[in-house]
């Protein structure tokens, strides 16, 4: 059997350092490429790592070769409130840079090729409870919109070469081993880094603004079992609904108020309202869970356990 090599680009981000780590215990360390534009800093210090730009086609096509790749992990990407702010040059970085990564597939004979898609490619119009697979989507952020095309071309790729690319539409990610990236979501992050720090918080999304998250270990989890299923199962080629839970603001400081009584949160809303606002409350998520047998494991309560514990701990 041909060896498993994987290259994770984005590997400094917030999902590229998990999955590198998780990448390494099945694989070994060696066999686990990291790339990505940032110098490396912790897990991406232990194995072999490369300096890279996405928009670098042919560094592409050589780091594939030189360390005869069999799997690409893409997830590098400008995330929705970043994007906000250059919104050409997110059109290009997330476009560009999926383009080339589905062109190596395609050319170099790539097995398999992940990418991840966002309850970001909904939108107004999208309905927003139980948000189905197949339902209208008219993102109005310009990631979303990278998001919305970059599935149909995954699709494309596959349908039209044979390509093996799976995708996940993540809801919110959260964990605690990266500072937050840029992300509408991302202030179910930062609050637990604040809350540990200096007891307080100012959110800016409103109280009752419900979005679909989930723990990074799910995340991972999600990811790994997907990337591991016979292809014959994985039969949406655009992106999965994947979902676990769905809270506000508001919850979410209850809930570390039961760990750290003294946390207060106070909200000041800016532009990202109106994103949140845009996406699914909850989603359906049925398709993932009867083709390849999807199951989360991490509710609000015991998420904010864990990260709690972790973060905490780090600071004694
Ligand atoms: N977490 C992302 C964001 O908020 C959505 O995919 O941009």
């Amino acid at each position: 059997m041909k060896k498993t090599k994987v290259l994770i680009i984005g590997a400094g981000g917030q999902l590229g350092a998990e999955l590198a780590i998780a990448l390494r215990k099945i694989y070994g360390t060696s066999e686990v490429v990291t790339a990505d534009i940032k110098d490396p800093q912790g897990v991406l210090l232990e194995g072999p790592h490369e300096k890279f730009d996405v928009l670098q086609r042919d560094k592409l096509f050589e780091l594939i070769k030189k360390y005869q790749i069999t799997q690409v992990y893409h997830l590098a990407a400008l995330l929705s409130a970043t994007g906000e702010k250059d919104p050409r040059w997110a059109w290009k970085l997330n476009m560009e840079s999926l383009l080339y990564v589905l062109e190596a597939a395609h050319e170099l004979k790539l097995d398999k090729v992940y990418w991840p898609s966002s309850i970001a490619a909904f939108g107004p119009e999208t309905p927003k409870a139980m948000t189905p697979q197949q339902t209208i989507m008219d993102p109005s952020t310009v990631y979303g919109m990278t998001k919305l095309a970059g599935e149909l071309w995954c699709s494309y790729y596959f349908r039209r070469y044979g390509v093996d690319v799976r995708s996940l539409r993540y809801p919110g990610l959260i964990g605690w081993k990266t500072p937050p990236g840029g992300g509408t979501t991302d202030y179910a992050v930062d609050i637990y880094f604040k809350a540990v720090a200096e007891k307080r918080f100012t959110c800016f999304l409103s109280a009752d603004t419900y979005l679909p998250m989930m723990y990074m270990d799910d995340a991972v989890k999600a990811t790994l079992d997907l990337m591991e299923a016979p292809a014959e199962k994985v039969r949406v080629r655009t992106s999965y609904n994947i979902s676990s839970m769905s809270f506000c603001p508001a919850q979410l400081a209850a809930t570390i108020k039961k760990y750290i009584p003294e946390f207060t949160i106070s909200y000041e809303p800016d532009f990202r309202q109106s994103i949140a606002d845009s996406w699914p409350r909850s989603i359906d998520d049925s398709d993932a869970r009867r083709d390849w047998g999807w199951q989360h494991q991490f509710g609000l309560d015991e998420m904010t356990k864990d990260i709690l514990y972790h973060l905490q701990k780090g600071k004694n």
